[in-house]
């Protein structure tokens, strides 16, 4: 038993190693037979698919060979009508960068297009139309969708009035009203309507049509009679409507200058918040700032702002009850206006405006420690004081009442706003 277990099992191991690489082999040579005669079968496919696509080449060089014979036909009969026809203009030339495509345009052709009619009546053709005409040609060609009286049906454009809207939120912009060129309406005319049928109306119709829009407006008479004689003369409602921009003198060098990107300030503060300066009001009220103007930039250097952005509300405390609750409710509004500047109730303090606690009945400018302009100092050393009307009128209109105030407030438009103002002040006593 001196045998190692490994020289029994070698052998063993061996034998079955011969026999396995024996079956590969055979079954190799097999493999190989059926691969050889596959790519033969594949060889003579691709052969004979290179001899279609000889044949299929050879047909289409002979149709490209037919192609460029029939073009040289075409071009060789072509320069035979250029030589004979004066009408045919030249092939553009073959340039360097380019196609040498197409041909120069011809006078009629550039004519077709060139149909703007300017201010001064350049481009007009030679023609012309009276209000009678033209009154027919539109119920025929135009009424359909303009109404009778280019009034215009259901919501297609109308043509005619509109002339005191113009400054309204809504203005009616017809061509009486807005447009400041006749030769706009001749042009626009001719060359875009009647809607889906562009171009079909000749000059003397379009005369006679613009004659009769002009009438619709009540700007010529029914004798009127437009032609391109008396065109040029002619001036419309809104001529003189429209500016010249002239931004780019005026404007644009000096919002072009180099921005100033660091330290442009010695030091920034923040003087005044948005919201209590109301610029954007919650329902279209009007904002403190609406007339500040550059000469009278309001002072808002308010000192107690900030602290009054947390504890203003406190100092509105609730006013006495003996007044309509309505009226009041709507005076706390208003003073929402106010408040940046002014505090009332218990404990108000000088703002950038003095506080308003008792003010009817209070001389004017009798604020202790506030520092009144002259004329708010003028008006206490007259011995005036704050009684309803005279309330009434400064809110209203605060710069013309009390001429050089610094009260830097545009005043209160409505009566109902005066009238709630004023019962919500005269609610907070001493
Ligand atoms: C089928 C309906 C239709 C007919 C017919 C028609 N229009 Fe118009 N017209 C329009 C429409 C739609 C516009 C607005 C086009 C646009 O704003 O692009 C218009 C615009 C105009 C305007 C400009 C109005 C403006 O203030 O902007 C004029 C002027 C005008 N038409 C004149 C005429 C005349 C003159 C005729 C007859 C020769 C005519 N139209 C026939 C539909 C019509
Ligand atoms: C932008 C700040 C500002 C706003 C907003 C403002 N005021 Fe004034 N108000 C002032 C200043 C500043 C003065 C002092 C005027 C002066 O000295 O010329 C003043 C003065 C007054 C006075 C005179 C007080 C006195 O002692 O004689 C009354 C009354 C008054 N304001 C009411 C109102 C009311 C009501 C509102 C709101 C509807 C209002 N102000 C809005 C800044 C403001």
């Amino acid at each position: 038993m001196s045998k190692s277990l490994s020289q029994i099992v070698l052998p063993v191991a061996g034998g079955t190693a011969l026999a396995l690489s024996l079956a590969l082999v055979v079954a190799n040579l097999d493999y190989g037979q059926n691969k050889i005669s596959s790519l033969e079968g594949r060889l003579e496919q691709a052969s004979m698919r290179a001899d279609e696509a000889a044949g299929k080449a050879r047909e289409e060089a002979a149709v490209t060979a037919e192609l460029e014979a029939k073009i040289a036909e075409i071009q060789a009969d072509a320069k035979v009508r250029a030589a004979s026809n004066p009408g045919l203009t030249e092939y553009a030339p073959k340039r360097e960068s380019g196609y040498g495509l197409g041909r120069k345009a011809r006078t009629e052709e550039i004519a077709a297009w060139d149909i703007d009619v300017l201010p001064d009546g350049r481009g007009l053709p030679q023609g012309r139309g009276d209000v009678f005409t033209g009154e027919e040609v539109f119920a025929e060609k135009c009424a359909s969708c303009h109404g009778d009286f280019a009034e215009g049906v259901d919501n297609w454009p109308v043509l005619a009035g509109g002339f005191d809207t113009l400054a309204d939120k809504d203005p009616v912009k017809t061509v009486g009203s807005y447009w400041p060129h006749l030769s706009t309406v001749w042009d626009y005319v001719h060359r875009s309507m009647p809607f889906g049928e562009a171009q079909t109306l000749t000059p003397d119709e379009t005369y006679a049509i613009v004659a009769y829009i002009l009438y619709s407006n009540d700007l010529v008479d029914d004798e009127f009679e437009l032609s391109h004689e008396n065109f040029s003369g002619f001036e419309m409602y809104n001529k003189g409507g429209f500016l010249i921009d002239d931004r780019p003198e005026r404007e644009y060098a000096r919002w072009s200058s180099e921005p100033c990107m660091e330290n442009c300030k010695p030091s920034v503060e923040i003087t005044m918040r948005a919201t209590f300066l109301d610029v954007t009001p919650e329902n279209g009220g009007e904002s403190v700032m609406n007339d500040a103007k550059a000469d009278d930039t309001p002072t808002f250097v308010a000192k107690a702002a900030t602290s009054d952005a947390t504890g203003g509300e406190a100092e509105t405390a609730a006013p006495s009850p003996a007044i309509d609750p309505a009226l009041l409710a709507s005076g706390e509004k208003v003073f929402k206006k106010c408040k940046a500047c002014h505090a009332v109730g218990e404990g108000a303090k000088n703002k950038s405006g003095p506080q308003l606690n008792g003010l009817i009945g209070r001389p004017m400018g009798a604020v202790e420690g506030f520092k009144y302009s002259k004329v708010f100092v003028a008006a206490h050393g007259e011995g005036r004081i704050w009684d309803e009307t005279a309330l009434t009128e400064f809110l209203a209109k605060p710069k013309s009442y009390m001429k050089g105030t610094k009260m830097s407030f545009s005043g209160l438009k409505k009566e109902e706003d005066l009238a709630a103002i004023k019962a919500y002040l005269k609610s907070f006593g001493e």
